[in-house]
Order: C-alpha cells, then structure tokens, then sequence
C-alpha cells in the first residue's frame, strides 16, 4: 500500500517513523499478547501461542534498525537546520537576481545575499519601491553592487522577457531566485475565482518562474556553474482545499524543480524548491511575526543558508516541524479545509462589513 506522505525531501523523516511505529509494534506483539495470556484474555492467549519466535527475533531486529536509522535522521535534521554551514554563495557567481525583491520574502532573501557579499539586481512592478530597497541595500552592504529593473510579471510577454534579457547579458548570474508569486485574495471554492484570477495565479507563480528560469539558464550552463531557488508553498506539497489555484501552480513548480534539481545536476546546476509555510508578509495578510509565522528576514535566513541543498526543502525549523505534524495526521486535508473555512468566514464577514 503506498504511503500516504508528501515526497518531501530534507524534512523530518516520517516515512521512517511510521515504519517504526509498523514494525516496533509488531516486535511488541509477543511481549503484549504473552502478558495479556497472564492475565487470561483468550485471543492473546491463542495469538501469544501462535507467533514464531525466530518471526519475533527478526521483526524486533528490523525494528531496532529502523529506529537507529530514524533517530540518525532526527539528528540529520536538527543538523541541516541549525548547524549546517551556508555555502559560498559567491563560488556560483557574483550576481543574484531576485524577482518580486521589494516587499516580503523576496526583499528579505535579496538582502541576506548581499550580506553574505553577492550583487543583487532586484526585479519588482513598482520603480519607487526598487529605488528604496536598492537604497537601502546598498547603504547596509557597501561592498556590493545594487541594480534594479521595473517588470510587470502580470503580462511577462516577448517585450519585457527581453528587457530582463538585456539587463543579466553581462552579468555573471550565479543565483536566480524566483520569489514572485500570488495567492487568492482569500480561500475560495475554485468555481469562485474570477478569470483574472485564475489567469494571475498562472501568470504570476508559474509563467514568471518558467521564463526567468530559461532566461538565466543558459549563461549558467555555458558557466557549468549556478544556482536556482524556485519558491512554492506548503500548499503545494498538501491538498489546499480553498486553494486549488494556487496550490495547483506551485504544485508545477515543485513537479519542475524536482526534475530539473536532476537534470541539471549534470551539468554543474544546483535547483530547488523552497516550500515555506506562513511567513508574516502581505502576500500571508500577517503583520506580525510570530513562531509558526516568521518575519521575512527570520525565514531569509534560514531559506539563504539552504541554497545549494537539497531538491525540496523547507528551511525554517517551525515549518519543518509543522510539515512533520501534517505528514503524520490522517486528517491533515480536513484540518486545513477547516482552517481555510475560518479564514473565509473572516473574510467575507469583514468585506459584507465595509459594504454596510
Ligand atoms: N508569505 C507566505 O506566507 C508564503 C507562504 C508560502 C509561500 N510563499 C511564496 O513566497 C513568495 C513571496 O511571497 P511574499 O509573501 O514575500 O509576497 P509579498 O510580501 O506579497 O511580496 C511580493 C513581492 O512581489 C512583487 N510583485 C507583486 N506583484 C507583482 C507583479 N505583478 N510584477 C512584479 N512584481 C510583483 C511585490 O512588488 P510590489 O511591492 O511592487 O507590489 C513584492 O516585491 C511567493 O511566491 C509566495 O507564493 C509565501
């Protein structure tokens, strides 16, 4: 029967604990149903009588193996997420270009980048807010070089694909991070979306990320050398009941990235998915941080010091915890249906409220 968890990799690996608790279990099987014989319970009295004991010895040793090998994946984990050195983001190349790097995640990343010594040529919709975040950018990391190029991912047509073109032909790109994105407004059942809506959600998270990718590619390729970050979501790795659209379009980055993290491989190219759960931005509709909802700068962090590691990561503790608890509830669909329910009911409270 196959098992009912996300194909996640660097996670915490519940695949192996569910084996544990199988086999571990079944080890228990002799141990519980011989003490319930004692106590003269006669269905364990007839399973204790009718279980090999070289069956027993075999399953206990498997078990034993699963849970050494689960408590070193713990150990990996805890590693990965705490301890792990960054790399030298420098070694794929001086610049990073980072879409939608005005607000939230995008921002946030771009500036972790500089700091750790990269240029950065941040890509957004609005002028103002590019020339602010350069500013500010460029005051905090002087040694680096800032650049920026307005681009409207709503319509990313041949005309602006060739701006974005022009401004990495001499550039050595070595990080590509495909931030930009759009959710719903709020959880909707997916005969609700609007066309625009719909249309968006496509043009934004998938459209942005599949042309940025095959316009930085082949400078890295020709380099033998870079680095991809696509940015999916939870949503993508979970059924997202009320969010079917989105879930749908980061679900195809993360099926992309997952094929190219092999492909690429090959030729020196190192691709992954980054799946966060919420980060307290304007996209999440979160103002302030908290534990489960890190800031921007909290996640880049985390989501910088995981570049060139791993296909499919999800790189800040809490969301890894939180990704751990959903892969182990059978009812994990249903929690999240009811979670987007309440948000729904909110918001549609709050819309028939400003109608008044
Ligand atoms: N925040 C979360 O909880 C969360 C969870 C999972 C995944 N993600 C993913 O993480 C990524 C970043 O999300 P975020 O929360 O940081 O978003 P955000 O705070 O809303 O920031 C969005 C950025 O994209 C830019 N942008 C918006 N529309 C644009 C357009 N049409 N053309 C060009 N740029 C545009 C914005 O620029 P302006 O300032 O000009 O509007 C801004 O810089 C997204 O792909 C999202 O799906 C986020």
């Amino acid at each position: 029967m196959p098992l009912p968890l996300p194909p996640t990799r660097c996670l915490l690996c519940s695949r192996s604990l569910w084996l544990v608790g199988r086999f571990a279990g079944m080890a228990c099987v002799k141990e519980i149903a011989q003490c319930a014989a004692t106590m003269s319970i006669p269905c364990f009295k007839e399973m204790a009588e009718g279980i090999d004991p070289s069956v027993v010895n075999v399953l206990a040793l498997v078990g034993g193996l699963v849970l050494v090998r689960s408590a070193l994946s713990v150990l990996a984990s805890v590693f990965t997420t705490f301890l792990r050195p960054g790399k030298d983001l420098k070694k794929y190349g001086a610049w990073a270009v980072v879409t939608g790097a005005t607000d939230g995640i995008g921002k946030a990343m771009a500036f972790q980048m500089a700091k750790k010594g990269m240029n950065v040529l941040l890509i957004s919709r609005t002028e103002a807010k590019l020339v602010d975040a350069e500013t500010e950018i460029k005051a905090a990391c002087p040694s680096v070089e800032v650049a920026h190029l307005a681009i409207d991912y709503s319509n990313f047509d041949a005309t602006l694909q060739a701006k974005v073109a022009a401004a990495i032909a001499d550039k050595d790109v070595g990080i590509l991070v495909n931030n930009v994105g759009v959710s719903y407004p709020f959880p909707k059942y997916f005969d609700e979306l609007t066309d625009d809506e719909m249309k968006s959600l496509l043009e934004m998270n998938v459209n942005s990320t599949v042309w940025m990718t095959r316009l930085a590619l082949p400078g890295m390729v020709a380099r033998k050398r870079g680095a991809i970050v696509n940015f999916g979501s939870a949503a993508a790795l979970n059924p997202s009941a009320l969010l079917a659209g989105y879930s749908g379009a980061k679900g195809f980055i993360l099926k992309m990235t997952e094929s190219m993290h092999v492909e690429m491989a090959a030729k020196g190219i190192h691709v992954q998915c980054q799946v966060p759960l919420l980060v307290a931005t304007k996209l999440a509709k979160i103002r302030r941080a908290s534990l489960t909802a890190p800031s921007p700068a909290t996640y880049a962090k985390a989501g910088v010091g995981a570049i060139g590691y791993g296909a499919v990561v999800s790189p800040y503790w809490a969301h890894k915890l939180q990704l751990f608890a959903l892969s182990v509830i059978p009812w994990s669909e249903a929690v999240v249906f009811n979670m987007h329910k309440g948000l729904r009911a909110r918001a549609l409270k709050k819309l028939a409220s400003k109608k008044d």
